[in-house]
């Protein structure tokens, strides 16, 4: 059985992840309207990565005993000026997504539920992963610069991109 806080707690990160998935859905069209396949594609699966975290989340909740709470998502603020600042914003919502998780760790310790500190423990293995990428991505796109050949080949690769995610269990 979750305690109240626990449940809190876990509710409000089935928010936070429900909001990353509209927010990687508007990157994602943003993407698809400029003519960037491969971004486009990439910020789908991501957004469907994020809806997969929320649902993990909501089925654990409900199978201890608790009650998952959806609430209306958040309409995402972004710069939409080019696609560097898309991925910036990535890095940046992603490092606060892992903040996010960092905080709900910290209050299973307090509140002595092991077995929640033991289920958030992928969700810990996941941030370093979007991190990592997000930082090998933005790394990519320093090196393209004002190439557009390296713009192309870029858009390119991102399309297979997904692959390299680790997808939940
Ligand atoms: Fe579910 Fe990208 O954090």
């Amino acid at each position: 059985m979750l305690s109240q806080t626990i449940q809190a707690a876990l509710n409000g990160q089935i928010s936070v992840e429900g909001n990353s998935s509209q927010i990687y859905l508007a990157m994602a069209s943003w993407a698809e309207v400029q003519g960037f396949e491969g971004i486009s594609t990439f910020m789908y699966a991501q957004s469907d990565e994020e809806r997969m975290h929320m649902l993990k989340l909501v089925k654990y909740v409900n199978q201890r005993g608790g009650e998952a709470k959806i609430s209306a998502t958040v309409e995402p603020v972004l710069d939409l000026s080019n696609y560097k600042v898309l991925f910036k914003q990535l890095l940046i919502h992603e490092e606060k997504v892992s903040q996010s998780i960092n905080e709900l760790v910290g209050i299973t310790l307090d509140e002595r539920d092991y077995a929640t500190h033991n289920f958030l423990q992928w969700y810990v293995s996941e941030q370093i992963e979007e991190e990592a990428n997000a930082r090998y991505i933005l790394d990519k796109i320093n090196l393209i610069g004002d190439d557009k050949g390296g713009l192309y080949l870029f858009d390119n690769e991102m399309k297979n991109f997904t692959s390299q995610i680790p997808t939940p269990q």
